[in-house]
């Protein structure tokens, strides 16, 4: 079903930030890195997935985050059905509902590192709030970097500009 469900039940009981429902994903060529796994995460907590490399956790950050469909199963975003949502329509909710910070942190070489954090704001028609922004550059100590390409920063610089954005 990919009609939305509204994040407040009728118990008044906020639905979960994140719920999965026995999601699998196997990619072609036939690696299954996700096998049914069940995972719900209330909002206001910090959730750490641990586990060895190529185990799956990035799999399962793209899958529950709406960047990838799992080949079955079904994923919740704040109470709201992703699975059978066309690619437009998750690329929004993904706009509004989710903030991701990349293993590789894919921040654009061509774009400073103001135009990047602000890219999706922009991307979605909004006005970036210059006084925010300078708010939250400062608090990670990279104010004095916006301008910089992100080749020219610091591995930890290029980490908190993903982070910011
Ligand atoms: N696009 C892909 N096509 C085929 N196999 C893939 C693809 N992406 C990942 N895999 C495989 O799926 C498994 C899970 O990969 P994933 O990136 O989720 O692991 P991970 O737990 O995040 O590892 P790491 O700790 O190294 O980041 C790995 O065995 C990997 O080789
Ligand atoms: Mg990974």
């Amino acid at each position: 079903m990919s009609t939305a469900v509204p994040a407040a039940t009728v118990t008044g009981r906020r639905a979960p930030a994140i719920a999965l429902d026995r999601v699998a994903r196997t990619y072609p060529g036939g690696v299954r890195a996700l096998d049914e796994v069940s995972l719900t995460v209330e909002h206001g907590t910090f959730l750490a997935v641990m586990g060895p490399s190529g185990s799956g956790k990035s799999t399962l950050m793209h899958c529950a985050a709406g960047l990838d469909s799992p080949t079955s199963g079904s994923v919740r975003i704040d109470g709201r059905e992703i699975s059978g949502l066309n690619e437009t329509r998750r690329t929004e909710l993904r706009r509004e509902r989710v903030g991701f910070v990349f293993q590789a942190y894919n921040l654009i070489p061509s774009l400073s590192v103001e135009d990047n954090i602000t890219l999706p704001l922009r991307l979605a028609g909004r006005r970036p709030d210059r006084d925010w922004l300078r708010a939250l550059t400062e608090r990670v100590g990279l104010a004095d970097r916006l301008s910089h390409r992100p080749a020219e920063l610091s591995g930890g610089q290029q980490q908190r500009a993903a982070v910011v954005r």
